[in-house]
């Protein structure tokens, strides 16, 4: 029997067995298990919860049922990160108690003590959640979800839930409160939770972070519900001093292709009230599966970026896909910035910068593409990025993209269109159907911009996901799919002509495991 050693955990190394015996497959050996994006050591997960970066750790929290690959009473999980690539597996920070399920929510560092949970140069990392209420839910009751605290003084490693809990009771009347997004409001000196109610955003303000006031609600007209997992901080207007606040929204439907998606609006807050600019509600990803989609508090990335990430999965089918020892993986950490468009603004997205750390061999592709063409080399398709340019003025084929396949007959298209300037992924022949038909819906589309001068791509791929970042990070994408046996064909195609890429290269990743094939 061979043994593998996993991630560390929490003082445990996991050893898994493998292989020759029958016994039941270590992580290694699961079929769809992600290798260089973040998932739970077993059992279901959902969303990132409680992101705060300190002393030289990125915390992540995430929402977790230990005792199923479904979703249940829910407890935050906990891991760390130098990098945000290489993660170590921490005990679960919070258990449901008698208040109900811990629900998601977010962490802030208390630098100044403002709550008093700390100690003499001891500042507290105080987190805010939901406590949700299973039996006052069934019973019918529409205060069934208060927000509630905990607190760490060493470094996350263990978590004290506050004794006056909750902090915020719903008197709203409204069923859906839930989901504290809290951020400091410097101008004003005062700590906001945005808190997401049935169909809008609530804001609350406090000087403690234990009493909270109302100061107002954002919503839109029309039929938005249900709205989840808000996100408020400010960012920096390209070249210039002024900020802009961005308003993150996970909303449970119509999605771009369908179900859950994550969305933005760009504005103003003024320590009150947030007003939007005229631009629409848009779409921070395009593709079926980036939900949940939340920041870091205190996270040194420069004044006016965001480092975020999200939940890769879609509520419409996340239940059901076919992994057996766990569910769900999170996105690749993203860094966002503002990016100015004629009169208004869009969020840009790009994978964190020390995921080019998982680089190894790395070799050029082809500058002319026509008919069909395999890329061959030291790489495995399942387990890779592609980085490349296409030149829009020299590429004369109708339609290009590339395709990756397996000897299954299994198959992920990536398309791109210039006449309809459209992005198009098709997992529809991705692997086995009937785990779920709106899986299999499609193929999935993305308006991109392709006519004239170039476009960018940044695509990675991980064993079950594809994340493409494109022109500039302004069109992000991410569609998982579960093949029988990893992709180990990737053909670069053109349609009626040829395809030229000014630049194009392939990197073999390595893996964020300690040890892994
Ligand atoms: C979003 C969500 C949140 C809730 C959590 C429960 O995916 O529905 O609104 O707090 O999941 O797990």
């Amino acid at each position: 029997m061979k043994k593998v050693v996993l991630w560390t955990l929490a003082g445990i190394s996991l050893l898994s067995s493998c292989g020759e015996t029958g016994e039941s497959p270590g992580p290694l050996e699961e079929p769809h298990r992600p290798r260089y994006h973040f998932t739970p050591p077993a059992h279901w997960m959902n969303d990132p919860n409680g992101m705060y970066y300190q002393d030289g750790e990125y915390h992540l929290h995430y929402q977790y049922y230990p005792d199923s690959t479904v979703w249940g009473p829910m407890h935050w999980g906990h891991a760390v990160s130098s990098d945000l690539i290489r993660w170590e597996h921490l005990p679960v920070s919070l258990y449901p108690d008698s208040l109900g399920y811990i629900f998601s929510g977010s962490a802030v560092v208390d630098y100044d003590n403002t709550s008093g949970f700390g100690q003499e140069d001891t500042p507290p990392v105080v987190a805010a959640f939901t406590h949700h209420d299973p039996e006052g839910e069934r019973a019918g009751r529409s205060d069934f979800q208060n927000q509630s605290l905990a607190y760490s003084l060493d470094n996350g490693r263990t978590w004290t839930k506050y004794s006056g809990n909750p902090v915020l009771r719903n008197d709203t009347g409204i069923r859906d409160f839930r989901d504290p997004k809290i951020v400091w409001h410097g101008q004003s000196e005062k700590w906001i939770m945005a808190l997401a109610v049935y169909d809008r955003v609530r804001f609350y303000g406090s000087d403690n972070l234990k009493d909270w006031a109302y100061l107002s609600e954002f919503g839109i007209p029309g039929d938005t519900r249900l709205w989840e997992c808000p996100d408020l901080f400010p960012m920096r207007i390209p070249g210039q001093q002024e900020e802009k606040w961005v308003l993150l929204v996970s909303i449970q439907q119509q999605g771009p292709n369908g179900g859950t998606g994550t969305s933005y609006f760009i504005g103003d807050f003024d320590g009150t009230r947030f007003t939007a600019d005229p631009q629409e509600q848009q779409w921070l990803d395009y593709g079926a599966d980036n939900y949940a989609f939340v920041t870091w508090d205190n996270a040194p990335v420069g004044w006016g970026r965001r480092l975020g990430i999200g939940w890769m999965s879609n509520w419409q089918y996340a239940q059901q896909v076919p992994t057996e020892k766990w569910r769900s993986a999170m996105t690749l950490p993203r860094v966002l910035e503002l990016v100015q468009e004629d009169s208004s603004y869009v969020l840009a997205a790009q994978p964190v910068p020390s995921v080019t750390g998982l680089r190894r061999s790395g070799f050029a592709l082809p500058g002319r593409i026509s008919g069909f063409q395999s890329i061959q080399g030291d790489f495995r398709p399942s387990r890779c990025e592609l980085e490349f340019r296409v030149d829009l003025e020299a590429t004369t084929a109708k339609a290009f993209g590339f395709t990756l396949k397996n000897t299954k007959g299994n198959r992920l298209e990536i398309r791109m269109d210039p006449r309809t300037n459209t992005l198009v992924v098709d997992r529809t022949e991705s692997g086995p159907k009937g785990f779920s038909d709106a899986f299999f819906e499609g193929p999935h589309r993305a308006p991109l911009h392709l006519e004239g001068g170039s476009v960018d791509l940044r695509v990675f791929l991980d064993v079950s996901s594809i994340e493409i970042f494109a022109n500039g990070g302004r069109l992000n994408f991410t569609d998982i799919f579960f093949p029988e046996e990893p992709f180990d064909t990737l053909e670069f195609w053109a349609e009626d002509g040829e395809l030229v890429l000014s630049e194009g290269q392939v990197h073999a990743l390595s893996t964020s495991w300690e040890e892994a094939p």
